[in-house]
């Protein structure tokens, strides 16, 4: 099945789009935590609250043993959290030793099909390739997730591909035609993925005839 991630840390819109039963984890990064402007750990812990799945929370440090304590204090405050490391030399050794501890890790910040494949060979659990930022920079994003679909398929890597950077619903829609198996996706396109404006017109009118009808179900 495909996973839907919610990519923030605004834990209101997240109780709110959680109630729809249809938000499998959460995903932030440092300029997310920033943006809510509270302390990264409490906002953690209270995300992994409201949410049952994988909730992923970024190491700030460069060097491995920096990313080994933070990552391991970040998993420390829930059974749920996976640790997110940066697709550098650092963040692959960092992701191979928590694959031996049983962490789980989302390997991020990756553009290439190379990068996917190393994070996969160092035992990430997830890896985030970032569609629209390739877009921003005239590359065609969803070509790298089906790309990487083909290199983990080939070999059997149960690496989890995770389509972030998600921009639109179209976005969510090629990711989904890609094969990929989790995206994370920003609230007001999360919000859009179950609208459709002929939707609210045909409502619209079967509401009014509905009326004309005069009667009632209950
Ligand atoms: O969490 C990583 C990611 O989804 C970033 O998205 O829109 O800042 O490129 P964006």
């Amino acid at each position: 099945m495909m996973q839907l991630f919610l990519d923030t840390t605004d834990t209101a819109v997240l109780t709110d789009l959680a109630k729809t039963g249809l938000v499998d984890g959460v995903t932030t990064n440092p300029s997310l935590i920033a943006k809510s402007g509270r302390n990264m750990l409490e906002v953690i812990a209270e995300i992994c609250g409201i949410v049952e799945g994988p909730v992923s929370a970024e190491v700030a440090a460069m060097d491995v043993d920096g990313m080994l304590a933070e990552g391991r204090k970040l998993a420390g405050i829930a059974p749920n959290v996976v640790v997110k490391l940066p697709l550098t030399k650092a963040g692959l050794i960092a992701a191979g030793e928590f694959s031996r501890e049983g962490i789980s890790t989302n390997v991020t910040l990756c553009f290439s099909a190379t990068q996917a494949l190393m994070a996969a060979k160092a035992g990430a659990t997830y890896i985030s390739p970032f569609i629209g930022r390739l877009d921003d920079h005239g590359f065609n994003g969803m070509d790298l997730i089906s790309e990487i679909r083909a290199i983990y398929d080939n070999y059997g890597f149960d690496t989890e591909i995770l389509a972030a950077s998600i921009r639109s619903i179209g976005h969510v829609k090629e990711a989904a035609l890609a094969g990929a198996d989790c995206a994370t996706i920003p609230p007001d396109v999360f919000n859009g993925l179950f609208k459709h404006p002929l939707t609210d017109k045909g409502l619209e009118q079967f509401t009014k005839d509905w009326a004309g009808t005069g009667q009632s179900i209950l």
